[in-house]
């Protein structure tokens, strides 16, 4: 199931690139990406207890699938405050563009790992 949610909020961040000129569209699918992979990861939390999981001697790769997801929840408020700036007062956006570079390859990355632990 969990798999299938991270998909959904994927494939909402690939709609959301695809319509990045087109801010009706485009804030409202990255809101709700985000809104779908905070959701996630607390249902994750709550029933796997993956911080206790982590504490008590995790491999590399689940250290690694970590570090990416937090990363990536980082970019999400990065992403959404250079979003802010673009739209109430047209700056950062050479920032917001190349932050979504990064931002997006995280949560690929997020996704690619996330099958490996
Ligand atoms: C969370 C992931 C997000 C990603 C990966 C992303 C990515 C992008 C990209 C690549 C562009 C095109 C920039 C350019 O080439 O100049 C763009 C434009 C824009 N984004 Fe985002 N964005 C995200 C979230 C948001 C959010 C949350 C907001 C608002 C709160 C926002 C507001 C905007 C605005 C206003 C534009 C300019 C659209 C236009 O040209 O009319 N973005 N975004």
């Amino acid at each position: 199931m969990t798999y299938a949610v991270s998909t959904l909020a994927l494939l909402i961040l690939a709609a959301g690139f695809l319509n990045r000129f087109h801010r009706r569209r485009h804030i409202p699918l990255m809101l709700s990406a985000f809104a779908i992979d905070l959701g996630l990861l607390l249902h994750i939390e709550i029933t796997r207890h993956a911080i206790e999981k982590v504490s008590r001697q995790p491999s590399r790769l689940l250290l690694l699938h970590v570090l990416i997801s937090v990363l990536m929840l980082l970019g999400y408020v990065v992403m959404v405050c250079a979003g802010i700036m673009v739209l109430r007062r047209n700056r950062w956006r050479r920032l917001h563009r190349h932050a979504a570079k990064v931002f997006l390859t995280l949560r690929a990355l997020n996704y690619v790992t996330s099958y490996l632990v």
